[in-house]
Order: C-alpha cells, then structure tokens, then sequence
C-alpha cells in the first residue's frame, strides 16, 4: 500500500498587503485587516512534491525471479510489451493489464509477479495501479460492466440504466458494474462496454437479457455491438473475437 506522508503543519508567514506593495502604491484596502494565510516554509500553500527521500529506510527489493513463480504465458506477454519500448517502464501499463486479467485484479502476487517480470520494485507498480481506474486495486466481479454516465448518456437515461444494471446483479459478486465517463461513443448512447464490447443504444428493459447473456458467455446484444455496425469502410466489420 501507499501510504501518504504525513507533511508538518504550514507555518502562518503573514505579510501584510501594505508591506509587500512599493513605495508610492497605496490602496484604498489597505485599512481591511488582513486575513492569514497559512503557507509552508517554501512559501505556497500547498506542500510541495520535492521532499527528500527518507535514506534511512532500507531500499525496495525487487521480487527475486528464483523465489517468485510467473505464469509462462503471462512471463511471455510482459515480455513481448517491455520490448516495445526505448525505456522498459513504458510496458507498465499493459504489463499490469495482463498480470489483471490472469489474477481478476491488480492484487498482491500480481503486483509482485509483474515486477519479477520486469525488474521493477512493487511499489512502482502499485503507484501505476492506484492511478489508472481501470486498473482494479481491490478485488472484483470479472464481467466489467461499465455504464457511460456522461452528459450525452446521461441525457438518453443512463442513470436509469446504470441503476437497472446494478439491481440486476445486486446478488452476483462476479460482476463489476460501475459508472463510467465518457466511453466515447456518444452516438449510440446510452451505452455500456460489457467486457470491452461496446454495446448501445441499450433500453433499460433491454438489462435482465444482456445481464444472462453475460452470465452464459454469449455475445452481449449482437444487434448492437458497435463493431459490428455498418462502417463506410468495408473492412472495419470484423468477427466478435477480433473485436475485443
Ligand atoms: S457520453 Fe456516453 S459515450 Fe460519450
């Protein structure tokens, strides 16, 4: 986990407006009293990003590849990501996604896992976790049903939607239904990526039969995956698998 650091209390500097203005500029407000303003001992009144770190602590390891089993398909797909990129760091991102899709979540082995992988201590992936919402930082259902609740959405009934959704799977821990914004396709709003299919405009009676098609693995209301729309490019409609 990361923790925060607990930063020391701003030290009041107060200087008052007429002091701080040059000769010959005064003010009608110089008569208000002023009021303090707490400041840290740079000087803004926020803390700053720069402190030193702690050199007393001892250094992060990194997982040791001899102790921390990988699965050799997941090894192989951070790998292929890491060479990618000049700087390896750059694969963290996906090399996360993947770890997530073996383990359901960015959990602990994840985490560590991947760092064995790419020879990165855990906490540098744990502050790429925590940042990024897609990257789930706690357990959750595996069928990721994310609602647009954006304006354009929203406009079309997607907070109905989303409430439908949610009721629909209250009793089901293997879904992940949440709202989202904007899943940038406004034109068939309201809409939702079901497991990454983008599929809309969705009626909120349409729910209860999505949610068993998700439940039976099925293709989530084929007639209207946006893939699979007709395109003035021929070649953009692809078969569902490719699609993902
Ligand atoms: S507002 Fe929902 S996709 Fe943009």
């Amino acid at each position: 986990m990361i923790g925060r650091r607990k930063k020391r209390a701003p030290e009041a500097v107060l200087t008052p407006a007429a002091e701080r203005r040059p000769a010959g500029f005064e003010s009608h407000r110089d008569d208000v009293p002023q009021r303090e303003v707490a400041r840290f001992g740079h000087g803004s009144r926020v803390p700053g990003w720069d402190d030193a770190v702690d050199l007393e602590k001892d250094p992060a390891a990194i997982p040791d590849p001899a102790t921390t089993p990988v699965p050799a398909a997941l090894r192989a797909e951070i790998e292929a990501h890491m060479a990618k990129y000049p700087d390896f760091r750059s694969a963290a991102i996906p090399a996360l996604a993947a770890a997530q899709r073996v383990h359901g979540w960015c959990s602990p082995e994840a985490i560590w896992q991947a760092a064995c992988v790419m020879r990165l201590t855990p906490g540098y992936l744990i502050s790429v976790a925590s940042f990024y919402d897609m990257l789930e930082t706690r357990p959750v259902g595996r069928q990721a049903v994310y609602v647009c609740t954006n304006i354009s959405c929203s406009l079309c009934g997607a907070d109905e939607l989303l409430d439908r959704f949610k009721r629909e799977t209250a009793d089901d821990p293997d879904f992940n239904v949440r709202g989202f914004e904007c899943l940038g396709a406004c034109d068939i709003a309201p809409m939702a990526s079901v497991n990454g299919i983008y599929v809309g405009p969705i009626r909120t009676d349409e729910v209860p039969a999505l949610v068993e098609q998700i439940r039976e693995g099925l293709p989530p209301l084929p007639g209207k995956q946006l893939h699979l729309r007709k395109s003035t490019d021929p070649g953009a409609v692809r078969a569902p698998e490719e699609g993902r």
